[in-house]
């Protein structure tokens, strides 16, 4: 038996969904832990892709799929998902979806309070997806939010949104110049959300230790990425949870000693959607050619993705924060038809070269990338099914990033179809 958590290393949108959607064949159940619906994970089975931002992206495989604690739900967007999850003949029944009783409800305040502060920021915004995020876990810092238990107590519900309500309307009118939220509609809305979602609800930690005792084994799936973690992100551009492994734990009630091994999903190359520093970009016609060639565009916003080089300082950084124990290389594929490739492997800041990612986003953004260069590839290797196969120069790259990381490369992906990946070390077998 084995544990296993998904990470992203870089800034999300590294793979993590098709990575999960596989390994989840040999897991029982797939557990998200922090995050929202600012997530999108991309799944691609028999060619139909689909893409789930709360439901844990075990479901196609048929696993028991947990909402954690630590997540902050807006049961719209859940609901929705699972609605059209059902019409694909995809199991979303009570039982087969858990939610925790502990986590956080998104409200209609928080998604108008995250997009008029942001239009209030200006050319000074952080790029969040808008959908309420930031605002959901600030109540829950200042204890002030709802909970899913709370959600479907009438009284309670109604107790607590009348509590808060003339301090959000306060608010989003008189700093924000934005419309206020009506209480007897949210009310209405959310005890129809409260009626579907009531089966859903249990208390998730006495789930997993029971599935623990039984010798089944949990696949823990992140959202976001390690640099976009609160604590150890790029801070303020960054996302309003922990995304790093550790908080598997703290988001959905096991302890530290359950987690077995821990895999960072990294990007052959970086992308980043919303602002915030990124040293290795590529302002370059090769930006443009892995911008288009990769289709990144992100999976939630369908903004553009900012791309650039792979850069092993976030990657190292991601490798300690989250002691990961394996890499799931991903978009392998994309990196095909370039002459070289370059590997960002430290960073000169005003003279002096470091391998560590600055805390300083002033000193961060006047460091610029040393890179090593490597020959390319011209083959397509997307239909490749073994390691053997792989071009040299491929195998060459993948070689350069385990000796720059110090972590075997477990996984590699070269394509979006579930089936285009070469399993070299599987955790849960
Ligand atoms: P996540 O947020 O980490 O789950 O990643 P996203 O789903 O937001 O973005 C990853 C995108 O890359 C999706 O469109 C995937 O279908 C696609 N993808 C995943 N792995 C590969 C791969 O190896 N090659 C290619 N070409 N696309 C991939
Ligand atoms: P997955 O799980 C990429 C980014 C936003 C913004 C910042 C804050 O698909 O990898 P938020 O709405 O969370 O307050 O936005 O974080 N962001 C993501 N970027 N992938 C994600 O998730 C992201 N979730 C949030 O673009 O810069
Ligand atoms: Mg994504």
């Amino acid at each position: 038996m084995a544990n296993l958590v998904i990470v992203g290393t870089q800034w999300g949108d590294e793979g993590k969904g098709k990575i999960v959607d596989l390994l989840a064949e040999d897991a029982d159940f797939v557990i998200r832990f922090q995050g929202g619906n600012n997530a999108g994970h991309t799944m691609v089975v028999e060619g139909e892709q689909i893409i789930s931002h709360l439901v844990p992206s075990g479901i196609l495989q048929g696993k028991t799929c947990v909402i954690g604690n630590g997540l902050v739900v807006d049961p719209a967007v859940l609901l929705e998902e699972i609605d059209y999850l059902s019409t694909k003949g995809v199991d979303c029944h009570p039982g087969k979806i858990v939610i925790s009783e502990r986590a956080q409800v998104i409200m209609p305040y928080h998604k108008m309070i995250d997009t008029g502060r942001e239009k209030l920021k200006g050319k000074n915004k952080i790029g969040t997806t808008g959908r309420g995020i930031g605002p959901a876990y600030e109540d829950k810092a200042t204890r002030r939010g709802i909970r899913m238990v709370d959600l479907i107590d009438r009284e309670v519900f109604e107790e607590k949104l009348n509590a808060i309500l003339p301090d959000k309307n306060n608010y989003l009118a008189n700093f924000l110049n934005e419309e206020t939220a009506d209480g007897d509609a949210i009310l209405d809305l959310y005890q129809g959300y409260a009626q579907r979602l009531k089966p859903y609800l249990t208390d998730v930690s006495v789930v997993l230790a029971n599935a623990m005792r039984a010798r089944q084994q949990l696949l823990f799936e992140g959202a976001q990425g390690t640099h976009l973690d609160i604590d150890h992100g790029t801070y303020p551009f960054v996302t309003s949870s922990n995304t790093v492994s550790g908080n598997a734990c703290c988001g959905a009630g096991v302890g530290p000693k359950a987690i077995d091994a821990v895999v960072g999903i990294v990007k052959a190359y970086t992308t980043r959607v919303g602002a915030g520093p990124f040293t290795a970009e590529l302002f370059d016609d090769i930006g443009d050619y892995i911008q288009e060639k990769g289709a990144e565009f992100g999976a939630t916003t369908g903004r553009r993705r900012r791309c650039g080089w792979l850069d092993t300082v976030i990657l190292n950084n991601s490798v300690r924060l989250n002691g990961l124990t394996g890499l799931a290389i991903t978009k392998l594929d994309v990196l095909g038809g370039l002459k070289e490739l370059k590997i960002c492997t430290a960073y000169d800041c005003q003279g002096k070269t470091i391998d560590t990612f600055p805390s300083s986003l002033k000193v961060l953004g006047a460091c610029q990338p040393v890179y090593e260069t490597l020959p390319g590839w011209q083959e397509d290797i997307s239909a490749i099914r073994r390691f053997d196969d792989l071009p040299a120069n491929v195998r060459n790259y993948l070689k350069r990033v385990e000796e720059l990381s110090g972590v075997p490369v477990m996984i590699i992906s070269v394509g979006p179809g579930r089936e285009q990946t070469i399993v070299l070390d599987n955790p849960l077998t």
